[in-house]
């Protein structure tokens, strides 16, 4: 198969920002009285803020109302967006900029597809939003991943047809997202984990051309 397009997940693949989630959830966790551990931020991978929120009120046994929730998950984003202000190029992933640079160089167009509505604040700390031909980040989608929304539009705004695009995903329901909208999928992380995708990667480091090809 020929790619013509590779569409990026962000958190867990450019960039690692899972552990400032985790601090930020922790927090509000610890607030509402209850433990939330490093375990339970695994369910949080991929999935969106409110979602996220309500994973987390069902660990600590708690019902709120939509407002209520509303304010917590501002709280909890406020403290999470201390964190990103703080980020720097060095926190970008082994290997991203290298692979990135040679698929421009190879004329294959780059997107990001990501469920945060916080992206465009981390791709601009970490300098790589130039680097995108197109960005579709949380506040463009109202159907989150597994929804394929996100991927398709990303293929929309580039003008290439899903069968001619990769993802690169670290979470299951990337994955799934990216096979629901007719693309192929390489998972960055454990083949347990993502064993749906066409090719389980460690991380960029470990991709190359020859890899894109061989799809
Ligand atoms: C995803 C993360 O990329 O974005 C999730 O994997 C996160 O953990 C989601 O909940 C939404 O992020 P944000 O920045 O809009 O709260
Ligand atoms: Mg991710």
């Amino acid at each position: 198969m020929k790619t013509k397009a590779c569409l990026f997940d962000l958190d867990g693949v450019i960039v690692d920002t899972a552990k400032y989630h985790y601090i930020a959830w922790r927090e509000l966790a610890k607030e509402l009285g209850f433990e939330f551990t490093e375990k339970d931020n695994e369910r949080l991978k991929g999935v969106s803020r409110m979602t996220s929120l309500d994973i987390l009120l069902e660990i600590g046994g708690i019902t709120l109302d939509d407002e209520k929730k509303l304010q917590l998950a501002d709280k909890k984003n406020e403290n999470y967006r201390s964190f990103i202000l703080e980020m720097t190029p060095e926190e970008i992933l082994p290997g991203t900029k290298d692979f990135l640079a040679a698929l421009k160089e190879e004329g294959i167009k780059i997107a990001l597809g990501s469920a945060s509505k916080n992206a465009m604040t981390i791709l601009d700390r970490l300098n790589l939003t130039n680097l995108f031909d197109a960005i579709i980040d949380g506040n463009k989608v109202s159907n989150a991943k597994p929804d394929p929304e996100v991927f398709l539009k990303g293929a929309i705004e580039l003008g290439i047809s899903p069968s001619e695009c990769v993802v690169f995903e670290d979470a299951e329901a990337g994955v799934e997202a990216a096979l629901a909208g007719g693309m192929k999928c390489i998972g960055i992380g454990s083949p347990e984990v993502l064993g749906k995708a066409n090719l389980v990667v460690d991380g960029l480091h470990d991709m190359t051309l020859d890899k894109l090809a061989s799809l």
